[in-house]
């Protein structure tokens, strides 16, 4: 998958010309609509920096999270606009919309040292559909295309694959060459035991991928919400957790073939999910959630269980919480994981950890420089780690 990047391109490719790049930008917003956690902003300064140095007008297209083709004003871009601008130091100006004479027009009028952001791709019905009449729209918007959205390369829509066949060059930005390095690391020379720990909620994303990492890990383990769909498949009562029935059949697949390699939790933290806080969570069987309640972490004895395994780990990959971690008192699972990942680290253990959630969860537990790598995608690192390659990164210049 050897493609072009940002540091191939001379001085000259890039001065004075606009440099349409596609961010992922998809970060958390508090309720008053504030970016709660501007890493992935920051991910991309380098190649902002570096576009601004060689003289060109960077033109940053993003989505945020999955309005559907709909303008849904709570999912605008408008506040990662002011975030942007005081951490890069430079102005930026957002224009309301992506695809219309209006962005174009605004792309032309950038000053030396001004960045662009335009609006949501995904209130665009067009964007997730890849359709060539938005992608040839995006085009219009710059002279040169750079995809630093490492986050968002696995997805096959318009602004990451479509607009790269209507541009050339087309190369990756430095955040994407970073990560491809981190994550091939994990690809190439694994070190035994090699252990991947899975959980959150976007499992839909994650179970088709359990297959392969199944194949190429020692062990697999499995918390958070992702581990309900699998209890569920095993005959447990689930009480209201959050279980993809959609998953269930596939999850039974995988208990019948996946043997001791594919561990899950034996005990959960069970609550009432609209309590306020966790005074009346108790811990219960795995397989026993009462009706009323939710399972919110792993139980202490899953999460010793969880722990010795990455201890003894020379190959960690962590993608998604062991439960609500976000909320005081059910963090325990995380944490131990987290905590483990950075002994196992310690110990001379290759460590990655991917997705927004994982790595909020690694910074909580004030570990982020404990471990190899935080990976600024979830759904990406995984998909390159089982396919080896993504889509939006298919689809740029060769080297
Ligand atoms: C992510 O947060 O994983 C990326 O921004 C991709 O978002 P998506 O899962 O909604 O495509």
């Amino acid at each position: 998958m050897l493609r072009k990047n940002l540091a191939d391109l001379a001085r000259s490719d890039l001065d004075g010309r606009r440099v349409l790049i596609r961010v992922d930008y998809n970060v958390p917003l508090t309720e008053d609509g504030a970016v709660s956690d501007d890493t992935r902003v920051r991910a991309t300064l380098p190649t902002l920096r570096h576009v601004l140095e060689c003289g060109g007008r960077p033109v940053l297209l993003s989505h945020l999270g999955r309005p559907k083709g709909q303008v849904v004003p709570s999912m605008s871009l408008a506040p990662v606009a002011s975030v942007l601008e005081e951490e890069l130091g430079a102005p930026v100006r957002f224009v309301p919309s992506t695809d219309t004479d209006e962005a174009v027009i605004a792309s032309k009028n950038l000053g030396p040292g001004e960045v662009l952001l335009l609006e949501n791709t995904r209130f665009l019905p067009g964007e997730t559909t890849n359709e060539p009449a938005v992608a040839e729209r995006f085009a219009r918007l710059g002279d040169v295309f750079v995809n630093d959205a490492f986050g968002s390369t696995h997805r096959a829509h318009a602004s990451v694959v479509g607009v790269a066949g209507f541009m050339r060059p087309a190369v990756a930005g430095f955040l994407v060459q970073r990560e491809l390095e981190a994550l091939s690391g994990l690809r190439l020379a694994v070190g035994r035991p090699f252990v991947v720990i899975l959980g959150g909620a976007k499992i839909g994303d994650k179970i088709g991928l359990l297959e392969t990492f199944l194949g190429r890990a020692d062990s697999v383990l499995i918390g958070g919400a992702m581990a309900n769909t699998f209890l569920s498949a095993m005959g447990a009562s689930t009480g209201r957790s959050l279980v993809e029935q959609d998953a269930v059949p596939v999850a039974g697949r995988f208990l019948a073939t996946g043997g001791e390699r594919l561990v899950l939790p034996t005990d959960l933290v069970v609550a009432d999910p609209g309590a306020p806080d966790a005074s009346d969570a108790i811990v219960v069987p795995a397989e026993a959630v009462p009706p009323e309640l939710a399972a919110l972490d792993i139980g202490p004895d899953s999460r010793e269980t969880f722990a010795a395994i990455v201890r003894e780990a020379k190959t960690v990959f962590w993608n998604g919480p062991m439960g609500l971690f976000e909320k005081p008192g059910f963090d325990a699972g995380t944490v131990s994981v987290a905590r483990a990942t950075a002994e196992c680290t310690a110990a001379g253990g290759l460590t990655v950890i991917g997705g927004g959630d994982s790595a909020a969860a690694i910074r909580q537990a004030g570990l982020s420089d404990a471990v190899s790598h935080v990976s600024t995608g979830g759904g990406a690192s995984l998909e390159y780690l089982a396919a080896g390659s993504l889509p939006g990164i298919e689809a740029l210049d060769p080297a």
